[in-house]
Order: structure tokens, then C-alpha cells, then sequence
């Protein structure tokens, strides 16, 4: 996940595991094995009982870090009665999961003060925005009550946007029109390959014809008389819906060549939607993601957490630990506690004064910070939808934009908040050194080479996030070169009564589902080990 190279990798890894689901699956249709399904790890919150039965006292724990990990460890431990307190750096809980609102503020590392001017419901999700079926979020958000609204991750309607990439670039084209000329062309080339007996060692006669007919079917080619040749299909789309009485509507075209569609190069982004974690369904919470950590919040209770609190140290003291912070106006306070879970990023934990020794820094120091942007743009019109038909999606391009987010909630509204850019590594420092207002017109100002004018001239607010400059934060998200080195090992363990939890500890790294484990895995040893003790 560390590179963007590897971060493709990943996405092109979880495509192949899809490819295994899939044979199992179809495997399970003809009754030769069960379909699986993989559920969330089997968890046992601590509970009340734990305590009364064994007549054990209950145990202060303080929590660094209201982000996802922390409120999770606290909800978890609170179950049991656990006396817990979070410290929190800034004025809210969630951390990276965050959402923008008019009248949100945020001042960067660097002292630029952005304030959102978006108008009455209308929000953007500046960190994680769409959540997987199989991920245990999904169990938090019921248990706690939060609404869930589909996310659209693929729409058929959505564009995709590339140039330097030969005779069809720099015109956005459908994911439906691109679907349908890849596979189509993919087909014909395969069909007459294995017509032709290039594949005769590797297949049977009856697997050639049955693969010849899943070929006709797939890429709706033309069939052996006429040379299994690809020359589109309504799969492409229209130009004229077809409709009432002669109107048999008139088909997208013309097909552009096979050399033309493979140099623009639109089937290397089919992968994404085949990704274990990126597949529809996705959800994400009615009314921004921040619903799940203000739900935490809440359930953990308010008066538990102590926001702007800066955490400086934490130490191993006898009898416990002691953690020293600074409030809002720089007083430095102490508080002793049974045990500390530190649930900040680790390139922040590496900051704090410490006695668990130096292999601890330098293990925190291992993961490196990545960098992350989005832009919220928000129209006067839903120009997408009315212009273009669209409704939801995300649209990559090859611009520094990388991926665009059409909104997946207001549909038919009068205003719409589109994430105009959500990109990673150099882009998103390229626009994160800009201030507010930079970012906006270099944003725009891309879009409307896929837009046209329209998206400069019908916007009304923007409010702009670059996790890297983003205090206590400092990062999108991490990666590790190694997570079976010592250094992850090292922090997946108790230093002394002090804990680790995140996402940066888990293989769900930039995933709500990531810090939740964690957070269950951490309040599972320490509860295992108070009842044992
Ligand atoms: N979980 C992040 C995403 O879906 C990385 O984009």
C-alpha cells in the first residue's frame, strides 16, 4: 500500500483473489463445495459479568486518540465497566474519518484557515467514504444505530478520462462503452485464437466449444461464419434512447479500433471494481461518515472524552502508567491509569515522551506517512445527472486529479457535492502545497477538460482536505515495507501496560475495518490479561 506502484499491485492482487471466489462459487452452483462466506473474526466483547463473577476490580484505562481505534477500544472496554478516558487532540472525534460541513474549520500544519461555505445538507466525507460489505463496520454501524445508503464504487453511466493514451484521448468515455469494446475486442482475439487451434494443447474439443460460446456471450462478437469479429453492441450505449412506436433508437458509434482502444488503455482500470474491498455493494452512513464516530461518542459517553488535549508522554510507572498532555491553552496535566492504549498514528506516537525504550521509536518510525487529498466541489445544479445521466460513480482519470466522486446521496436534489480530486503520493502534495483557493482553481480548471465549462461556472463552494498537512493526522494513511518485520511484531505487543491500536496495525491498513480489529484485538489482551492476573 506504501507506493503507488504497490498500491496499484494491491488492487490488482485482490483481482485475482476474486477470480478464485468466483470458481469457488460457481463450483458451489453445481453442489461441489459450500459457498463461502467470510464473516467478521469471531469476537467476544468483555463483559460486566467478567467481573462480578470473579469478584476482579475494574481497571482505568486511558485511551490516546479519539479517532476510530480509540472510540472503539473505549466502547469495547466501557461494555465490560472499564473505567476509560480518551485524550483527544482536536475539538472532535473520528480523527481521519471526518466529515465537512458549512461552517466545518480547519487550519493546516502550516497556519492556512479553511472554513466550508457548503450549504444546509450539503457535506463531503474528507477521509474514508465508502465502507465494504464484508467489513465488521458494517456490524458497528447496526449496533450502534447508524443508517446505511448504498455508495455507488461502479456505475455503468460513470466516465473514465485518459490522455497521452492514443487516438481516444482526452474524450471521456463510459465505463459501459469501455466494458464493451475491451471485452468485445478481448473475445474476438481469443475466439479465432482458439478457432484456429492456437490453445489445441490446452484445451479439449468440448472445451473449446463451450469456451467459444462463453466468448460470443461475453464480448457479444459475431459468431465463426463472420469471423467472431467485435463491431459493437448496445452494450456501447446510445446517442438516441430507444423509445415509442419506429424509434428503435440509434446505437453509440462508431466502434473505434481495436489498436485505438487498447492504446487508450481504459481496460487496465476494470481491475478496481473486482478488488475484494472496492466491489458493489458499498455502503456508506446517511448524512456523512462522521455518523459513526459521533454515534461511538455517544455510546462511549461524551463526558469520557477530553477533546483538545494533546497527549506529550506516556510511561510505564509502577502499578500502571502515568500519561502527561497539554489542554487547549499549553497547561501540562498528568494522570495515572491502570493501562494506556495508544491509538494515534504512529508517526505521532513516535513524538511522545516515552520510557518503553528506543526499539519502540524506532518501530513507530518504521510505517511511512502517506499522502492524501480530496476536494469537495459543491453545484447549483446536478449537472451530472441532468446533462449526463449520470448518477453516482467515481471516474478516474490521468489527470493530477486522479479520482473524481459523484455523490451517492441527494439524488435528483437541486445541489450536489462532487469530490473533485481524491488523490495520493506526488499529486496530492502537488496540491496540498497550495493554499485553499489554488487547489480549487487547479482542480477546476482540470475538470473542465472532462466537463466542460459547466463545472466552472455553476460551482458555489469548495472546502479541501490534505491529510499530510492535517495536525495530530499527518497522513492519509500508512504503509509498511514489511508487516512480518520485528518492528510490527514489536507494536502488535503490550510494552509494559501500554497498548498500540489502528488500522496501521492491521492488513486492513486506510480501512475503518482496520482500526475496529485492531481496537478488538487490543481490548482482547488486555482483558484477557486483567482476568488472568
Ligand atoms: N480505503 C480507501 C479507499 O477506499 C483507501 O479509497
Amino acid at each position: 500500500m506504501l507506493e503507488e506502484t504497490s498500491r496499484r499491485g494491491f488492487l490488482r492482487s485482490v483481482g485475482l483473489a476474486g477470480g478464485a471466489g468466483v470458481m469457488y462459487s460457481a463450483m458451489g452452483a453445481l453442489g461441489l463445495a459450500p459457498v463461502p462466506v467470510a464473516g467478521a473474526e469471531p469476537y467476544r466483547a468483555p463483559q460486566e459479568s467478567d467481573f462480578r463473577l470473579t469478584g476482579r476490580g475494574r481497571k482505568k484505562v486511558v485511551v490516546l486518540g479519539a479517532g476510530i481505534a480509540g472510540l472503539a477500544t473505549a466502547y469495547e472496554l466501557g461494555k465490560a465497566g472499564y473505567d476509560c478516558r480518551i485524550l483527544e487532540a482536536k475539538n472532535r472525534p473520528g480523527g481521519r474519518n471526518w466529515t465537512a460541513r458549512g461552517g466545518t474549520v480547519e487550519t493546516d500544519l502550516d497556519g492556512r484557515t479553511q472554513r466550508a461555505r457548503f450549504s444546509d445538507g450539503q457535506y463531503m466525507n474528507c477521509g474514508p467514504g465508502r465502507l465494504p460489505q464484508s467489513h465488521v463496520t458494517l456490524d458497528y454501524c447496526r449496533e450502534l444505530g447508524v443508517e446505511l445508503q448504498p455508495f455507488v464504487n461502479a456505475n455503468a453511466d460513470a466516465y473514465i478520462y485518459h490522455e497521452d493514451a492514443g487516438p481516444l484521448s482526452g474524450k471521456p468515455m463510459r465505463w459501459r462503452t469501455a466494458k464493451s469494446d475491451v471485452y468485445g475486442y478481448v473475445s474476438e482475439l481469443l475466439a479465432k485464437a482458439t478457432d484456429q487451434g492456437a490453445l489445441d494443447t490446452a484445451l479439449t474439443k468440448d472445451d473449446k466449444d463451450r469456451l467459444l460460446a462463453f466468448l460470443q456471450d461475453f464480448g457479444a462478437i459475431k459468431g465463426k461464419a463472420d469471423g467472431w469479429k467485435y463491431a459493437g453492441s448496445d452494450r456501447r450505449g446510445y446517442t438516441v434512447e430507444p423509445g415509442a412506436a419506429e424509434n428503435a433508437g440509434t446505437v453509440l458509434g462508431p466502434v473505434p479500433s481495436l489498436s485505438d482502444v487498447l492504446a487508450s488503455g481504459v481496460g487496465m482500470r476494470f481491475s478496481f471494481e473486482l478488488g475484494y474491498d472496492q466491489a458493489m455493494m458499498m455502503f456508506q452512513p446517511v448524512g456523512g461518515m462522521d455518523a459513526i464516530p459521533r454515534a461511538l461518542e455517544k455510546a462511549v459517553g461524551r463526558h469520557r472524552i477530553q477533546y483538545e488535549a494533546a497527549a506529550t508522554g506516556v510511561a510505564n510507572v509502577p502499578g500502571g502508567v502515568e500519561v502527561t498532555w497539554k489542554d487547549a491553552h499549553g497547561s501540562e496535566h498528568a494522570e495515572r491509569a491502570d493501562f494506556c492504549v495508544v491509538a494515534t498514528p504512529p508517526h505521532i506516537a513516535a513524538r511522545l515522551r516515552h520510557n518503553l525504550g528506543d526499539a519502540v521509536t524506532g518501530a513507530l518510525k518504521t510505517p511511512v506517512p502517506f499522502a492524501v487529498g480530496k476536494i469537495g466541489l459543491e453545484y447549483r445544479r446536478r449537472w451530472w445527472e441532468l446533462d449526463d445521466r449520470m448518477y453516482g460513480g467515481v471516474v478516474p482519470t490521468t489527470l493530477d486529479l486522479s479520482n473524481m466522486w459523484f455523490p451517492s446521496y441527494g439524488f435528483q436534489g437541486r445541489r450536489g457535492t462532487v469530490i473533485g480530486y481524491y488523490n495520493y503520493g506526488a499529486n496530492a502534495e502537488a496540491y496540498g502545497r497550495l493554499a485553499h483557493e489554488e487547489r480549487a482553481k487547479r482542480a477546476v480548471d482540470q475538470g473542465v477538460k472532462i466537463f466542460g465549462d459547466r463545472y466552472r461556472t455553476e460551482l458555489d463552494a469548495s472546502f479541501s482536505v490534505a491529510w499530510h498537512r492535517t495536525p495530530y493526522l499527518e497522513g492519509g494513511w500508512v504503509g509498511w515495507r514489511d508487516q512480518n518485520g520485528p518492528e510490527y511484531k514489536l507494536l502488535n505487543q503490550a510494552q509494559g501496560n501500554v497498548y498500540f491500536a489502528g488500522d496501521w496495525l492491521s492488513h486492513v491498513i486506510a480501512w475503518q475495518h482496520g482500526a475496529f480489529s485492531s481496537a478488538r484485538k487490543v481490548v482482547t489482551d488486555l482483558h484477557t490479561r486483567v482476568m488472568a492476573a
